[in-house]
C-alpha cells in the first residue's frame, strides 16, 4: 500500500517540473511562430467604449460561443465578451504535456481551469480562457450518437449538423497516431469482446474505434477560438477580461402581460471599470457561458424561481422555475498502473463504445525523473525512474442521476454550489458496474500482459496506483461499492438551462425576447462519448439557424 501512496505524492511533485520541460521543447518548435488569424480582432476589453451598440452580444468565447459569432458575423455585427484571456503561446495550455499542469494550477481569479467541487466532494474543472473548455480539455473529438438526436428535445435539420461538424473538423480536428499504450488498448479491448474495430473514423457506432483529437501532428492544441479564423473580421470584435455581470431585461410596455426583452448586458474590464454592450432592433444578447456560467448569469439578470430570486434579492424580471434544475455529470472511474517500462505521453485517442451504456477510454502520462538522487529525495525505487501512470477509465451514457445549481454569491466571478447526486438513479449505477466489468476484462486481456511487473516468484502482476478493482468482479454489492468510493469526474457535466424546461427547440429562453442560450447547459443527455465536437458544431448550427431565419422575408 505504502508505494501507491508514495506514487501518488511524486505525481504531485514531478508535473511541475515535467512540464516546463515540455513547455521548452514546444517553443522550440518553428511552427508557434505563425499567429492565428483572429488575434487582429481579439483585445483586452479595457480598450472597448463605455457603450457601443451590436447585432448579437455572445457572453462566453467558448467552446459553442466561438463558432457561434464566427456564423453570426458573416452578416452581423457580432460582440464576443470573454471574461479569461488569450490562451494562444501559452506553453502549457497549448501542449499535450501541459494538460495535467493547467488543471493543477488553480487560482480563484485569474488561472485558465478554474476549480470547482460539487457538493459531493468531486473536484471539477470550469474553461476560463478564450476557447472555454475545449482549451483546456484533453482534445478528444467524436460526433454525437444518434440517441442524442432523437432525445435531447431539438427538431435536428441532420443535413445542417453534418455540414457543422464537417466545417470544425476541416479546420481543427486530426488523425492521432497511436503509440504502445494506446495500442495495447485498443486492441484489448477488441480482446475484451467490444466489436468491431471500427478503425478512425468521427461517428459514434458500437465497437472500438480510434477517434479524432484537436491537438495535431506537433502535440499542439487547437480550440475553438481557431474557429473565430472563419469570422468576417469587419465585423465581429472579441472582447478578453470581460467578466459579465448581468443581462439587461427590459419590459417592451406597460402591460404586465408582456415578455421582457433582452437589450444588452453590462461587464466589467480588468481594471474593474463597467461597460454597457447594447443590442441593435432585432438584435439578440447570447449566453454561451457554460453550463455552470450561463444559469448562474441567468439567475443574476433576475431570471429563475420567484421565491429563489427574491430571497437573494434580486428583482424578478421573469419567473422561470427550472433554471438551475436538471444539472448532470458524467462520473468517472477506473484504474490506473505503473508499467515496468518508460511509456510516451498520451491523452484520450481510442475509444470502446459497449452496448451496455459504458463507454471505454485510455491516457498515459510521463512523469520522468532526472536523477536517481531525486528518486531518492522523494523515498521512490530506483526501478520508477521516468515512471509512467497509464490510465484506463470509464464514462457512462447519460446520465439520468441530476442535480441543481444554486448561487454562493451575487459575484458573478464566485463559483455558484453545484450538487450532481451521482448514481443516484439505480441505471447509471449499473452502468458504471457494467464499464468496470469491461475494463477487468481488457485488464485481463493478452495485449496487456507486457504492462505488468514480474514479482519474486516470476508471477506478472499490475502495478497500481489507487484502488485497484474488486477481486471478484461478479460480485455486484462490491462492484457498486467500487463505482460510489473511486468516483471521480470526465468533466462532461451539462445542464442547467435544458431544453423544454428554459428554452425551447430554438434555444430561446421561455418568457423572454432576443434572448438565446447556446452552450452545454441546454443539453439533457452528454452527446456521445465526448461532448466538445457536438458542443462546437451547435455553435456553427444555431448561427446558420439564425442567418437564414432573419434573411427570410417576413
Ligand atoms: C479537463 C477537461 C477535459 C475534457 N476533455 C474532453 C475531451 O477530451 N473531449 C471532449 O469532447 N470534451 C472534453 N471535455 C468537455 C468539454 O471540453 C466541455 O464539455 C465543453 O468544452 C463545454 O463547452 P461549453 O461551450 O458549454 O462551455 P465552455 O467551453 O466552458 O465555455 C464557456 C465560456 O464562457 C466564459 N464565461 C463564463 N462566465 C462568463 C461571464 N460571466 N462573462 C464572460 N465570460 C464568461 C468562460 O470563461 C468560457 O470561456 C473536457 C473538459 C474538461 C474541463
Ligand atoms: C491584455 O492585457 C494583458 C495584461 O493585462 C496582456 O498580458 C495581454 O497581452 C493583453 N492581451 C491583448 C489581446 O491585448
Ligand atoms: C450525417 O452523417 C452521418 C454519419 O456521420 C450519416 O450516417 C447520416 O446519414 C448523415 N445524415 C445526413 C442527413 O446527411
Ligand atoms: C529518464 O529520461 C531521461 C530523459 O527523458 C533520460 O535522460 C534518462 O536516462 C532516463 N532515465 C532512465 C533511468 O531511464
Ligand atoms: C459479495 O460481496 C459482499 C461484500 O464483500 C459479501 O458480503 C457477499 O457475500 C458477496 N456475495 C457473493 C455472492 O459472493
Amino acid at each position: 500500500m505504502a508505494r501507491p501512496l508514495k506514487v501518488c505524492f511524486l505525481l504531485h511533485v514531478v508535473f511541475f517540473w515535467v512540464l516546463l520541460r515540455a513547455a521548452a521543447l514546444s517553443s522550440a518548435r518553428p511552427h508557434s511562430t505563425q499567429e492565428p488569424l483572429y488575434l487582429k480582432f481579439v483585445s483586452n476589453a479595457t480598450a472597448f467604449p463605455m457603450e457601443d451598440y451590436y447585432d448579437y452580444v455572445i457572453i462566453g468565447g467558448g467552446t459553442a460561443g466561438c463558432p457561434l459569432a464566427a456564423t453570426l458575423s458573416q452578416s452581423y455585427r457580432v460582440l464576443v465578451l470573454e471574461r479569461g484571456g488569450v490562451g494562444y503561446g501559452k506553453p502549457n495550455l497549448m501542449s499535450q504535456e501541459g494538460f495535467i499542469r493547467t488543471l493543477m494550477e488553480v487560482d480563484t481569479f485569474r488561472s485558465p481551469a478554474q476549480a470547482f467541487t460539487s457538493e459531493e466532494g468531486v473536484l471539477n474543472a470550469r474553461g476560463r480562457i478564450l476557447g472555454g473548455s475545449s482549451a483546456i480539455n484533453a482534445g478528444f473529438y467524436s460526433r454525437a450518437n444518434s440517441y442524442f438526436f432523437r432525445n435531447s428535445g431539438v427538431d435536428w435539420d441532420l443535413r445542417i449538423v453534418n455540414m457543422s461538424y464537417a466545417w470544425i473538423e476541416k479546420a481543427i480536428v486530426f488523425r492521432p497516431k497511436l503509440r504502445s499504450w494506446q495500442s495495447a488498448v485498443r486492441d484489448g479491448l477488441l480482446e475484451a469482446g467490444v466489436n468491431p474495430f471500427n478503425g478512425f473514423t468521427f461517428d459514434h457506432v458500437a465497437g472500438t474505434k480510434i477517434g479524432g483529437s484537436t491537438f495535431d501532428r506537433f502535440g499542439r492544441r487547437h480550440t475553438s477560438a481557431d474557429l473565430l479564423s472563419y469570422a468576417k473580421p469587419s465585423n465581429i470584435r472579441v472582447g478578453v477580461h470581460a467578466s459579465v455581470e448581468r443581462v439587461l431585461l427590459a419590459s417592451t410596455s406597460a402591460d404586465p402581460g408582456q415578455k421582457p426583452s433582452a437589450i444588452g448586458v453590462v461587464y466589467r474590464d480588468k481594471v474593474g471599470r463597467y461597460h454597457h454592450a447594447m443590442v441593435r432592433d432585432h438584435g439578440e444578447v447570447i449566453l454561451s457561458a457554460g453550463a455552470i456560467g450561463s444559469p448562474q448569469l441567468l439567475l443574476l439578470s433576475g431570471v429563475g424561481p420567484r421565491p429563489y430570486l427574491s430571497y437573494w434579492g434580486i428583482p424578478v424580471a421573469h419567473h422561470l422555475p427550472f433554471v438551475g434544475q436538471f444539472l448532470y455529470d458524467n462520473p468517472r472511474n477506473g484504474i490506473s498502473i505503473v508499467p515496468p517500462m518508460p511509456l510516451e505521453h498520451s491523452l484520450i485517442q481510442v475509444v470502446g463504445i459497449t452496448k451496455s451504456g459504458a463507454y471505454i477510454e485510455a491516457a498515459s502520462n510521463v512523469i520522468p525523473f532526472a536523477s536517481p538522487a531525486r528518486a531518492v529525495f522523494l523515498h521512490m525505487p530506483s526501478s520508477l525512474l521516468n515512471v509512467t501512470v497509464a490510465t484506463l477509465m470509464g464514462k457512462i451514457a447519460g446520465p439520468l442521476s441530476h442535480g441543481s445549481l444554486r448561487l454562493a454569491s451575487t459575484d458573478v466571478r464566485i463559483n455558484p454550489i453545484v450538487r450532481f447526486n451521482y448514481f443516484s438513479n439505480p441505471v447509471d449505477l449499473e452502468r458504471c458496474i457494467s464499464g468496470i466489468r469491461k475494463i477487468g476484462e481488457v485488464l485481463r486481456s493478452q495485449s496487456l500482459d507486457y504492462f505488468k511487473f514480474r514479482d519474486w516468484y516470476g508471477n506478472r502482476e499490475f502495478r497500481h496506483v489507487g484502488p485497484p478493482l474488486p477481486a471478484d468482479l461478479s460480485n455486484n454489492t462490491q462492484m457498486a461499492e467500487h463505482c460510489r468510493r473511486t468516483m471521480t469526474t470526465i468533466w462532461h457535466y451539462h445542464g442547467g438551462c435544458v431544453v423544454g424546461k428554459v428554452v425551447d427547440k430554438e434555444f430561446r429562453v421561455l418568457g423572454v425576447n432576443a434572448l438565446r442560450i447556446v452552450d452545454g447547459s441546454t443539453l439533457n443527455v452528454s452527446p456521445g462519448t465526448n461532448p466538445q465536437a457536438t458542443l462546437m458544431m451547435l455553435g456553427r448550427y444555431v448561427g446558420l439557424k439564425m442567418r437564414r431565419e432573419r434573411s427570410r422575408p417576413k
